[in-house]
């Protein structure tokens, strides 16, 4: 029972989700996973463990520039390309994704201004930004059934870019009618309400993108199906929640001189947090394995490269519409797990069976049970260059072992 509430943790993250190379990984994590002693988080990401960060280093100087020694001759010209933005407004900027965001947009002094349902809470995790110097702004997400709110519009109004990652979260959740209707309400109605303001605004107020997070759920589940861009959408609570997340965001057409990108979001692979920070202990303890028949196919993307892709998203004026945002290497759950163990040393031993996750999680365990094999066609296309393109290179990027 111990054993089943241990692997029950992983599903606190949220994972969603035409391999070439794939196969390779279990050839290689095959009998290797004695090697290794000790686990570490990997520092390598611009905003990777954000509280670790701040007791590591002091405001000093001297912190400051190990900060920076740690971004990666790669991030650093992310970094760069960062610098050119003038000023973003984050929705959601707590989580996971939006902070290793903050993190890398605030090193790069853009004005960020954060819209959250709680201020004090996100003043709390961001506070050591504002005491090096960097301009942070605080926004309270307003109610969702008013129709006008003066100080979210302002908040909004003249900015480079609203990114949109507001959403209760998906995974490690028994969803209950309720809970189903604020998984909807806190994606639909929060991008709904973004877009209001935006068309309520005076054309030269409006910013000039919107980058609307979604996730590859889009496209509904299949152990044998491809899907990218130009698939249609599935017909399963996700997929029709993704749908009306979209729809909401695509309501602000080019007309009103805001671009819309859509990003689909695969499972976010990073150090600190997410899937990583779900299944990392697990497999420390030696209690690692796969979830369900091992054969679902996970859609996945490192976090710096999903970063990346925003940035990108914010700076390149011909990125419209829909994007996949997961690497072009989607993996199997058997061999996630099987890289996994291989690079921190552990066993791919001890399987969660089908009915325990079913059990627990009721409608919500598809989000474990199924994936999807999703391949990011627009996005290679638009010239965006994965930084980690396969999973062993991505894990290892957010795991240091010595
Ligand atoms: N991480 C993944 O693997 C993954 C994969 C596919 C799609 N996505 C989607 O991408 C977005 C960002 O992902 P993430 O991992 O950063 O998510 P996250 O860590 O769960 O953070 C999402 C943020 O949404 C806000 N939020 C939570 N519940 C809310 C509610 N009921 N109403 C309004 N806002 C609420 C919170 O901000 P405040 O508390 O500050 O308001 C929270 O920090 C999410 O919408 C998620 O569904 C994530």
């Amino acid at each position: 029972m111990l054993f089943v509430l241990i692997h029950a943790s992983l599903f606190k993250t949220c994972p969603h989700q035409k391999n070439k190379s794939f196969g390779h990984l279990s050839k290689r994590s095959k009998f290797l996973w004695p090697r290794t002693k000790q686990l570490t988080v990997a520092k390598l990401s611009a905003g990777a463990s954000n509280t670790d960060r701040d007791s590591s280093y002091s405001s000093s100087k001297r912190g400051e520039d190990r900060a920076y020694s740690e971004i990666t001759a790669a991030n650093r010209s992310l970094l760069d390309r960062a610098k050119k933005v003038k000023s973003v407004c984050i929705v959601g900027a707590t989580g996971f994704v939006g902070q290793q965001l903050v993190t890398l947009l605030a090193k790069a002094g853009v004005e960020l201004t954060i819209v959250t349902r709680d201020v004090a809470r996100a003043k709390a995790t961001f506070g050591k930004y504002e005491r090096r110097g960097y301009s942070l702004q605080y926004c309270q997400l307003p109610s969702l059934v008013l129709d006008q709110d003066v100080n979210f519009k302002a908040c909004l109004a003249k900015k480079d870019a609203v990114v949109n990652l507001a959403g209760a979260p998906i995974a490690g959740k028994r969803w209950s009618e309720a809970y189903k209707d604020e998984l909807i309400s806190s994606r639909v109605r929060v991008t709904q309400k973004i877009v209001e303001m935006i068309m309520s605004m005076d054309k030269e107020e409006r910013p000039k993108v919107l980058i609307n997070a979604s996730a590859v759920g889009y496209y509904g589940v299949s152990d044998s199906k491809e899907f990218d861009e130009s698939s249609p959408p599935g017909d399963d609570f996700l997929a029709v929640l993704c749908r009306k997340w979209e729809s909401a965001a695509r309501q602000l057409d080019q007309s009103f001189g805001t671009r819309v990108v859509i990003l689909r979001f695969g499972i976010v692979v990073g150090s600190g947090g997410g899937v990583l920070g779900s299944m990392t202990p697990i497999f420390q303890m030696f209690l690692g394995g796969p979830v369900g028949t091992g054969r679902q196919w996970i859609s996945w993307i490192q976090i710096m490269d999903l970063v990346n892709l925003i940035i990108r998203s914010i700076t390149d004026e011909n990125m419209l519409g829909v994007f996949n945002a997961c690497s072009p290497e989607p993996v199997t759950m058997n061999d996630f797990c099987e890289t996994l163990g291989n690079i921190i040393g552990r066993p791919n031993w001890l399987p969660v069976p089908t009915f325990v996750i079913r059990a627990m999680l009721g409608e919500g365990s598809i989000v474990v049970l199924e994936g999807q094999r999703v391949y990011p066609s627009r996005t290679l296309a638009s010239g965006f260059h994965f930084q980690y393109p396969n999973i062993y290179s991505a894990l290892e990027a957010s795991i240091n072992v010595s």
